[in-house]
């Protein structure tokens, strides 16, 4: 070994070791590194020394200092390091501000619900409050005091869900008439959404189970010409001011004359606006009364229900109401 490779061995060394030490991340990483370079048994820098008496005695001097210069210059990067990677732990893990933020998220409210809420806002300036009944009922509330009789097709095991105890899932919110007059005593003015459920196929028009709003006004003296006043001015509130609306015969066990109201609209799927309809609708029938224990000479009133899908479908242009059931956000957010 002559002076002059030893003094290229310092330089390889102090030349490498500035990158290996940054490239240490770790605490443990920088003590094997240190090891490896400084450790006093078998670190390449007291290999070097271990070197020296093999020089010349007059060569010695200077290739000590040199060797020990070095051993100063990586100690002192060592600290520097150590120093950096302790302040990092003591830290937690390191926050990268350049990041870009996450978009928030905001949900919205379901366009069923939208249209139950905002047809219950034109209903409670009216004096409606909101009534709600079982979703599994028995027959009786649901056809019997409304008058079906008994061989009414709904009935039918094809129409409707039974249950092993003998109740039936509601077909319709009409049992919360009479469950709503049992308890209340006229005036009664209520407005009944909830879930009804029928064996229907699920297609782009039906589904087993929808939503049903149910509505009923009773009182002394309530007519005819209150139902259509209501209802008229309820779908001019919902649909605008200038909407044409029409009653239309029809027929309910539980209704005395039955109709369902039209409206003139433009649905937006390209056709126009043409009549549509949007309830169902009729003088309580005194049967029903009675079924609920009141007087029907003294008592009257009218009902009307209707299915907010529908009414969603035909104010938001949707042509296919099971995209109502899919919980597809891309669908749901449009309604934010
Ligand atoms: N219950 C009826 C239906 O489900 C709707 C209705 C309610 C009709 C109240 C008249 C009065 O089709």
């Amino acid at each position: 070994m002559t002076l002059h490779e030893l003094q290229q061995a310092c330089a390889a060394l102090r030349d490498e070791a500035p990158a290996r030490i940054a490239a240490a991340d770790s605490l443990d990483a920088w003590h094997e590194l240190r090891n490896t370079l400084l450790g006093r048994k078998s670190g390449r820098l007291t290999e070097l020394m271990a070197l020296l008496p093999q020089l010349a005695k007059e060569e010695r001097r200077e290739a000590g200092a040199a060797v020990n210069a070095l051993k100063q210059t990586l100690e002192a990067a060592f600290d520097a390091r150590k120093g950096e990677l302790e302040a990092t732990a003591s830290r937690g893990p390191t926050l990268d501000l350049t990041m870009p933020s996450r978009a928030s998220w905001r949900g919205a409210v379901h366009p069923v619900s939208l249209v139950i809420d905002e047809i219950g806002d034109i209903f409670r300036e009216l004096g409606f409050t909101v009534a709600l009944g079982p979703e599994a009922e028995s027959p009786w509330y649901n056809f019997t005091a409304l008058n079906f009789p008994d061989n009414h097709p709904a009935m039918d095991m094809h129409d409707t869900l039974y249950l092993k105890d003998g109740g039936v899932l509601r077909t319709h919110t009409s049992p919360v008439q009479v469950r709503t007059l049992q308890s209340y005593a006229p005036p009664v003015r209520i407005l009944a959404p909830g879930n009804v459920y029928r064996r229907d196929f699920f297609d782009a028009t039906h589904a087993p189970a929808f939503a049903q709003l149910e509505g009923l006004a009773i009182d002394e003296g309530i007519t005819f010409a209150d139902l259509k006043a209501t209802l008229a001015h309820f779908a001019r509130a919902f649909y605008g001011q200038r909407t044409p609306t029409r009653l239309v015969p029809s027929y309910f066990p539980f209704t005395e004359p039955s109709g369902q109201m039209e409206v003139f609209f433009d649905v937006g799927d390209g056709r126009g606006a043409r009549w549509i309809e949007i309830m169902g609708c009729g003088l309580v029938h005194p049967a029903v009364l009675e079924s609920a224990g009141l007087d029907s000479e003294r008592y009257s009133g009218w009902a009307f229900g209707m299915g907010p899908a529908r009414i969603a479908m035909s104010r938001f242009s949707i042509t296919d109401i099971r995209l109502f059931y899919d919980s597809d956000v891309r669908f749901l957010e449009q309604f934010a």
